[in-house]
């Protein structure tokens, strides 16, 4: 199983080289599916909306979609009011949008962004509880062998080592909930960082690089995930440099759920192999 993990890509204001790169890893590697966190589009201009929709569906490799807080009518107040996820929607047609369960994997999105927010910085994110115990119930429906995953724009618990700080409502106690409901792997984007790390015993949340100008301290990136093992996840990090995408690290993760290890363990780390 291949997949890869694109995310903020902002279409308006892309990386055409970061992007260029990356639609060359799919026609080469042929993933499984292709799953995109959000953020396709800089300022949710439906210009900008339909051409990151149109090279979505131009990509050689199933594509599973969800938006992220530039994904609404960024500065129209009314479109936010109005028709916030309109013109997302009308972009993804042909695309997926929503639960996807096969034999080997299960993918579960849930819409993060919101288009108002009773806080100053509406670019976070929030996780309700219905949205929490709709993503549990659409886990249920996983194959006893399918890779139970969890799709957001924003990470549900931010990393500390992220460079921007913030925090996703109700993120905490969703995470824990879904994990519980059986969850494995959580992919997000929204940091413009590259981050893996296991979530207790039985988890782990990968959060992806940008595909756009939007750069904080990394090249622009994306993560290639492989099941080489039924409990052992592996996420491979790629860099975008002078045009072509290159490994620059690559760590398995035993998760515990699986009958497998008691307890969980970064099992292999470093450099690409
Ligand atoms: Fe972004």
């Amino acid at each position: 199983m291949l997949l890869a993990h694109f995310t903020d890509v902002h279409f308006g204001y892309e990386d055409r080289n970061a992007i260029d790169a990356a639609t060359r890893y799919v026609e080469d590697n042929k993933p499984d599916a292709v799953i995109v966190t959000g953020d396709i589009s800089q300022d949710g201009r439906a210009d900008e909306l339909d051409a990151a929709g149109e090279w979505m569906r131009a990509l050689a490799a199933p594509v599973i979609v969800t938006p992220g807080n530039h994904d609404v009518p960024y500065y129209e107040p009314l479109g936010r009011l109005l028709y916030p996820w309109t013109r997302f929607h009308r972009a993804a047609h042909g695309l997926r949008t929503e639960a996807w369960h096969t034999p080997e994997w299960s993918i579960v999105p849930v819409n993060t962004a919101r288009a108002w927010q009773l806080r100053a910085n509406w670019a976070q994110g929030a996780i309700s509880r219905g949205q929490t115990a709709e993503a549990g119930a659409e886990l249920q429906k996983a194959a006893p062998g399918a890779l139970r995953i969890v799709i957001t724009h924003h990470p549900l618990d931010w990393p500390n080592d992220a460079p921007i700080k913030g925090q996703t409502i109700g993120g905490v106690r969703g995470l824990e909930a879904l994990t519980n409901a059986g969850a494995e792997l959580f992919l997000s984007g929204h940091l413009h960082f590259a981050a893996a790390r296991l979530y207790g015993t039985r988890a782990l949340c990968i959060s992806s690089g940008t595909l756009s100008q939007r750069l904080r301290h990394e090249p622009p990136a994306f993560t290639a995930i492989r099941r080489p093992e039924p409990d052992v996840v592996e996420a491979e990090v790629l860099h975008v440099v002078q045009g072509r995408a290159q490994s620059a690290s690559r760590r398995a993760f035993r998760l515990a759920g699986r009958g497998g290890a008691d307890a969980p363990a970064q099992i292999r780390a470093g450099a690409p192999g």
